[in-house]
């Protein structure tokens, strides 16, 4: 066994199931493992390294504030996080920002801000929040219980009282299940970890006018699908539907901790000085990771080559799913897409990390397809050429 595998075995608490390579170091969308092997990267930290590794702006300028301010207290302003907010807002539906340091948190902070403004509003019951089966939202009390999969949920009963779950895409049963208690529904544009199930349009449009009729928080959690994934800047623009908040992190730092909830002004008000808080929330690093990766998603043409990369991987994709009769959907946006398989998808995954590609799973039989932002055409087809060898010695 690796040394270092040994090592983290005996004092890293077993809560992952790592394949056994230890990552080293990264370039553009190669990454290379403790014994010099290369890995061209489709998982990109589970879609957050949205420029890649190493790109010399982000490094430059993370290194610069590093030499200024590394930290200090919310109780003061700081530049950085007015910026990234500045820039958060000028290209958004929203007006305030709070910043976290993950997923979990931004769900978290949604979840709490619903019910205070339910609470303000409606009443001291009005606490109540619908969500989605196959979603996905964080591992924190709150938002395992938000996740709409028991398989996470099991052995940390008592959950929070007040949800309940709902058929994605279902209109009709999630109009059945709002009641005058209903503060918010939660839902992830693009189920991430559920196995990238896009939703409809036209049913994120009847779910906007249902809480429109009811005062009813509409939470999009954009944790995985957001900040150029989909192609736009957030995946609410793919479709059009203004939410009235939403929760950011994975990319948004590009590999620095960060997460963030934005609100519309009125929702935003709800949460007062007090209500909530992050030591670490808007870290001045992390603010400025947020910025380089912001500008060159929204200036320097990242969007434009998800839009142009994202088309491309799908018509590689489908053209496998032609080829192969174990490949049985192909599905998702820009670059977040994936390829459900009438069979299970850990050996297939496991090959091509052999083969040098990283590759992961949603659930069961889907394969993720999340790569850095910045992959292009040449760097597709190579993956595409590895998958396409391992499919060969899968198809029965
Ligand atoms: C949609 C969504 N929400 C929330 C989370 C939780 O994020 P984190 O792991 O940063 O807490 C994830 C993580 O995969 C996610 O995909």
């Amino acid at each position: 066994m690796n040394e270092w595998i040994e090592r983290g075995t005996k004092v890293i608490m077993n809560t992952y199931s790592q394949f056994p390579i230890v990552l080293e170091k990264g370039n553009g969308v190669y990454l290379w493992d403790s014994d010099g092997k290369k890995y061209l990267d489709f998982v990109a930290g589970i879609a957050v390294n949205a420029l890649g590794y190493n790109d010399s702006d982000y490094v430059k300028e993370i290194s610069k504030q590093l030499k200024k301010l590394q930290h200090c207290s919310n109780l003061y302003w700081m530049t950085p996080s007015i910026e990234l907010s500045e820039i958060l807002v000028q290209n958004s539906c929203f007006d305030k920002v709070f910043y976290c340091n993950s997923g979990a948190e931004a769900v978290e902070a949604a979840i709490k801000l619903s019910k205070k403004y339910g609470k303000k509003f409606h009443g001291e019951n009005c606490y109540e929040i619908i969500t989605m089966k196959k979603s996905f939202h964080g591992r924190t009390m709150a938002t395992v219980t938000a996740t709409g999969q028991t398989k996470y949920q099991k052995g940390f009963n008592p959950l929070l009282p007040g949800f309940s779950y709902v058929e994605f895409n279902n209109f009709n049963e999630l109009e059945k299940a709002v009641n005058k208690n209903t503060c918010a529904i939660i839902i992830e544009p693009i189920q991430g970890e559920g196995g990238i199930h896009p939703a409809e349009k036209i049913y994120l449009e009847k779910v906007r006018s249902l809480c429109n009729k009811n005062d009813i928080v509409l939470v999009f959690d954009e944790v995985q699908c957001g900040i150029g994934r989909t192609g736009e800047l957030f995946a609410y623009q793919l479709f059009d539907i203004e939410p009235d908040v939403v929760s950011l992190a994975k990319g948004l730092g590009g590999g620095f901790p960060i997460g963030a909830m934005l609100a519309t002004q009125n929702k935003a008000d709800a949460l007062q000085p007090g209500d909530h808080a992050s030591t670490f929330g808007g870290n001045p690093l992390a603010c400025t990771a947020g910025k380089v990766v912001l500008k060159k998603l929204l200036y320097e043409g990242v969007l434009e080559n998800v839009q142009k990369q994202g088309t491309y991987l799908k018509s590689k994709l489908i053209e496998l799913q032609e080829r192969y009769e174990i490949i049985t959907d192909v599905r998702g946006h820009g670059l977040m897409l994936g390829i459900e398989l009438n069979c299970s998808v850990k050996d297939i995954v496991k090959e091509c990390i052999e083969k040098g590609l990283l590759l992961l799973g949603a659930g069961e039989n889907v394969i993720r397809f999340v790569p850095p932002l910045i992959i292009g055409k040449k760097e597709i087809d190579k993956g595409i050429g590895i998958l396409n060898e391992v499919l060969q010695q899968f198809q029965k």
